[in-house]
């Protein structure tokens, strides 16, 4: 943005915290309003680490970067190739909030991932309770999915998000799902929404409830 802070400034004054006594710098950039978008899925994963790079040259103290950061794996390459110190997790832990455990397992299919939507932010902006997309369960982390008092046969019909996600809550409460797809492929309109351009991260949610649907052995006709 003309006449906003840029790196150059922010290094000056990251030297000036380190010479402070500052422990670690943390890196990001933009606001809502900067005319570079900072959060949607047209962002690319990892784009803003390239400002922890130019912190790295010129100071001592450990360096965070963040944001569109939503794959462990991305998170340790970062890491390793001596690119940030530490990575901060935002939004992938509202979408997952067992993204730590699952990620310290390698159970990385397992993790249901943030695929940038933004949905809760504007959530928030509306002054509503923050939800997510991809995890109805958000804020309602203190009351897990109970066992159903009696186990019932379901059929579901159609194998888009709501019936995946429908299937996967009913088998985990107990019951016998079976269900039922017309096509050959799982996945619903998600599959016509990824193809725009910029919207592939929501192949990430295909991708997550289909693993769940072979992890539950979900019988699919
Ligand atoms: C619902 C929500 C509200 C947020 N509110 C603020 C805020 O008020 N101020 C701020 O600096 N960052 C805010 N953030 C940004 C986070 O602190 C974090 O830096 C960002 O989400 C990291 O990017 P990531 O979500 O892609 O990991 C918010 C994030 C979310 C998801
Ligand atoms: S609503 Fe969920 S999936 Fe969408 S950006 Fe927020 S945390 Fe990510």
């Amino acid at each position: 943005m003309d006449g906003g802070t840029v790196l150059e400034d922010a290094q000056i004054m990251a030297k000036r915290a380190e010479q402070a006594g500052a422990s670690l710098i943390h890196t990001w950039a933009g606001w809502h309003e900067s005319p570079k978008p900072m959060l949607p899925m047209s962002v690319p994963r990892g784009a803003f680490v390239y400002l922890a790079e130019a912190m790295k040259k010129i100071i001592n103290v450990p360096v965070m970067t963040g944001g569109r950061i939503n794959d462990p794996r991305l998170a340790s390459d970062i890491i390793r190739d001596g690119r940030a110190d530490l990575v901060h997790f935002g939004r992938p832990f509202l979408a997952d909030p067992h993204f730590p455990k699952k990620a310290m397992k390698g159970d990385f299919d397992d993790i249901n991932m943030c695929i940038a939507c933004s949905r809760c932010f504007d959530a928030m902006t509306t002054r509503g309770p923050v939800v997510c997309s991809v995890n109805a369960g958000l804020g309602q982390e203190g009351n897990p999915l109970e066992k159903a008092e009696k186990s019932r046969k379901i059929l579901i019909i159609g194998g888009g998000p709501a019936g995946m996600e429908a299937a996967r809550v009913a088998t985990l409460r107990g019951h016998k799902v079976t269900l039922w797809e017309k096509n050959d492929h799982l996945g619903g309109n998600l599959i016509t929404a990824s193809l725009a351009p910029h919207k592939e991260e929501t192949n990430c949610l295909t991708d997550y409830l289909k693993n769940q649907m072979k992890k539950l052995k979900i019988n699919i006709q």
